[in-house]
Formats: structure tokens, C-alpha cells, sequence
């Protein structure tokens, strides 16, 4: 079972960092609401943007078209190392992911209409 690994950049020490271990084909946001994170989402969609996330190690599951165009849009794409929290999921390999990251962006920067935004 693949550990997933929550982290924030404002924390380098990793010292709020949160390790729980799920299933592979677990979505990221799923894996940090239980975790119990401080994740912001909204739609669990792929239609508002608010769930990006930085994946700094391992590899998650392959971007499908809508999330693809989505970070296109808000000018996030980067490869695979952001993704939408609410898309991707765990492979077998374990993986490492920054949450500070959404402190970095404005998913205002899509042009979509936007869902309620929720913060746990
Ligand atoms: S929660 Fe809206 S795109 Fe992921």
C-alpha cells in the first residue's frame, strides 16, 4: 500500500507533516481530508481550481484531459508536478506532497465560474 506524505512549505522542517497510507486508485483529496490536512478544495470536480497541489516526490496517476486543460487555464501546468488534488490518484509508489503550494496561486486565474471554496 503506498504511504502518501503531507507537507507545507512554510513548515521545512516537516514537522506538521502528516504520512497515512492508502489504497492504490485513492484520490490525493480523499487521502488528505482523512489525514485530516488542511486542504482547500471545492467542486472535487475538476471545474474550480482551488485544489492544486506540488507533488515534490513520487509519481501519481496520468492527467486526464479535463484536469490538464484546467491548470492550462489558471497557468499551473507544469508537467506532473502540480496536479489537481481532486483527480489525481495513487499509484503504487509512494509520493510526497506540498500543500503550501496553494498559498502560491488564485484560482480566480481560471476563467470558469467557480464553486464554493472550503477549507478543512
Ligand atoms: S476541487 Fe475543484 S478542481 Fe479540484
Amino acid at each position: 500500500m503506498p504511504q502518501i506524505t503531507f507537507a507545507t512549505s512554510l513548515d521545512p522542517d516537516h514537522q506538521n507533516s502528516v504520512t497515512v497510507s492508502k489504497a492504490v486508485g485513492t484520490k490525493v483529496l480523499a487521502s488528505a481530508l482523512q489525514a485530516k490536512t488542511h486542504i482547500r478544495y471545492g467542486c472535487s470536480a475538476a471545474r474550480c481550481g482551488t485544489c492544486a497541489i506540488e507533488v515534490t516526490s513520487g509519481q501519481l496517476s496520468e492527467m486526464k484531459s479535463q484536469e490538464k486543460i484546467l491548470l492550462k487555464k489558471m497557468k499551473i501546468l507544469n508537467g506532473h508536478k502540480i496536479r489537481l488534488a481532486c483527480q489525481a490518484r495513487l499509484t503504487e509508489e509512494d509520493v510526497a506532497i506540498n500543500l503550501g503550494f496553494q498559498k502560491t496561486y488564485n484560482p480566480a486565474d481560471s476563467e470558469d465560474d467557480h464553486d464554493t471554496i472550503f477549507y478543512h
